[in-house]
This record gives C-alpha cells, structure tokens and sequence, in this order.
C-alpha cells in the first residue's frame, strides 16, 4: 500500500522490445517515490515476454498490494502471459480508462503496455491512473473478482 510510512511496491518487466520504455518507465517510478524493482530484460536482445511476465506475476502474488508493469511490443503477449498465473488480474491498458477501469472494477494489480502502441507519456499518464485508483470495492465487483480467481 502506498501511505505515508510504506512505499508502493511496484515490479516491471519488459521484452527486448520495450526495453527503452521499461528504463523510462523504472526511472518514472524511481523519481515518484514508488519501491520499484526492474526484473529485466537488461538489453536489446531478443527474449521472451513469458518469463518476465511469469517472473513480475510471481513478485505480486508474493507481496500483498505490490502492483506490477509489463511492457512489450504490444502488451498483449505479456497480459496473456500474467492473466495464466492464479491471482493474477492483468489490464492491457491503451489508455488512461483502461487503467482506471481495471483497477476500480477489477481490482487489477498488473498494468501490460505496448511500447510499439504507446508513447512514453502517454505511458505515465496511464500508469499514474493505474497507481492512483482504488478498487470500488463493492459487493458486486467483489463477487466477480472471487468469481476469477476462484
Ligand atoms: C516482439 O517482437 C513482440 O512480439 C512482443 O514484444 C509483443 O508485442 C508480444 O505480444
């Protein structure tokens, strides 16, 4: 949780494919005060989003509150990769909707991005969505979000 005295935990991962945005992006966090750890890639070459997708996934599910980032190409590869492990709830988020709906209706605790789909900015601004929305927490929204990972 992000209060005054704990710091929000927030993992990414990239492919080679969003590499530069991932250093963006973990610098981002860095200077927003967030506890970010980057599990890589750490280059340009080729590799594949499944393992940092199953790496970032496994961190969240073993931090209660610690959100994760995945960037790829597209963010579709690393949603569908995140979405297989039990407990996870991964928004491929194009814009800031996106993000506020996945975290307010669907209790989301990965955000997926696409480097080759959306520029840095506009990456921060979803992203500070993303951070910045409380799930609604509401009967309904509760019974649908058990109803995923039961
Ligand atoms: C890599 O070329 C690309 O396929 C990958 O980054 C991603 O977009 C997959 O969904």
């Amino acid at each position: 949780m992000f209060g005054k005295d704990k710091k929000q935990l927030v993992y990414i991962g990239s492919d080679h494919a969003a590499f530069e945005a991932k250093e963006d992006m973990r610098k981002y966090y860095e200077e927003k005060g967030y506890d970010v750890t980057d599990l890589g890639c750490f280059n340009t070459d080729s590799c594949d989003y499944p393992d940092y997708a199953r790496e970032v996934g496994e961190k969240v599910l073993e931090h209660e509150g610690a959100y994760g980032v995945l960037i790829c190409g597209t963010g579709i590869g690393m949603s569908m990769a995140s979405n297989r492990l039990q407990g996870i709830r991964a928004v491929l988020a194009t814009d800031e909707h996106y993000a506020e709906m996945g975290r307010n209706h669907n209790n989301a605790n990965v955000l997926c991005m696409g480097s080759r789909t959306t520029d840095i900015e506009l990456m921060k601004k979803i992203s500070d969505k993303f951070l910045a929305t409380e799930f609604a927490g509401e009967e309904r929204h509760i019974r649908r979000v058990d109803k995923m990972d039961g």
